[in-house]
């Protein structure tokens, strides 16, 4: 696995993450076992991604007394699955998150290019004021991250962060490169792109392994 040294870049590689994406790779997992741990590793990311939520003091009474805690003081956050394999994070970071928004972009690779072809962007309202939780689990080139980006800059976000579960050198630097003020989330930076633009070792192409179209 590579080594790439940037500071908005966090590899989230907790045991149990590494467990988890051990069976997810294996060619012979079950479509029904890889959507579940799609969703169970997008919570891990998730849980990473929004450490410094903002919190604010409330009084809480207790059995026993009054106290102060901390509760989170209503950041507003949007989930923005890169469509389709995106969508697959989305119920994990909602299971952290109930309250966020959801907005869709649509992106697909073509086979020839490995360029991004738009086909959809739907994004909630005042999505400037929101933070954005971009979600795809492959970043390969860095072409569909980076368009992705591109429509949230264009509607004003400040606030973007990238979750993605399986990364390659090439990837992450484009997306790095692309954008100075992005940070991103992945639970492993893999060896490489083959000629394909597949990542090594990879998982395969996520899309057909969540809804099972191969
Ligand atoms: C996959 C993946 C990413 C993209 C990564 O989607 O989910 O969106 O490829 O590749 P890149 O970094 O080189 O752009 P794909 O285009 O296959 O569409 P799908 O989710 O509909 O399967
Ligand atoms: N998209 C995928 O789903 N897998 C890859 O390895 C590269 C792009």
């Amino acid at each position: 696995m590579a080594t790439i040294s940037d500071p908005r870049l966090v590899v989230v590689d907790h045991p149990l993450v590494q467990h988890k994406l051990s069976i997810l790779r294996d060619k012979d997992t079950s479509t029904k076992d890889f959507r579940q741990l799609v969703t169970e590793l997008a919570i891990f990311e998730g849980y990473e991604a929004l450490r410094d939520l903002p919190l604010e003091d409330v009084q809480v009474e207790t059995p026993l007394e009054v106290m102060t805690a901390k509760r989170v003081a209503g950041k507003k956050i949007a989930i923005i699955p890169v469509l389709r394999a995106g969508l697959g994070m989305v119920d994990g970071i909602l299971s952290l998150v109930p309250t966020a928004r959801v907005g869709h972009v649509g992106l697909e690779r073509d086979h020839e290019t490995h360029l991004p072809r738009a086909y959809y962007c739907k994004l909630p309202p005042a999505v400037d004021e929101r933070t954005c939780l971009v979600v795809d689990p492959m970043l390969a080139t860095g072409g569909s991250l980076t368009a992705a980006i591109q429509f949230l800059r264009d509607a004003g976000v400040r606030d973007i962060r990238c979750l993605t579960i399986v990364s390659c050198p090439e990837g992450v630097r484009a997306v790095l490169d692309f954008d100075p003020d992005v940070r991103l989330y992945t639970c492993s930076v893999d060896r490489e792109l083959n000629d394909d633009a597949y990542i090594l070792p990879g998982l395969g192409d996520a899309g057909d392994r969540i809804y099972g179209t191969k």
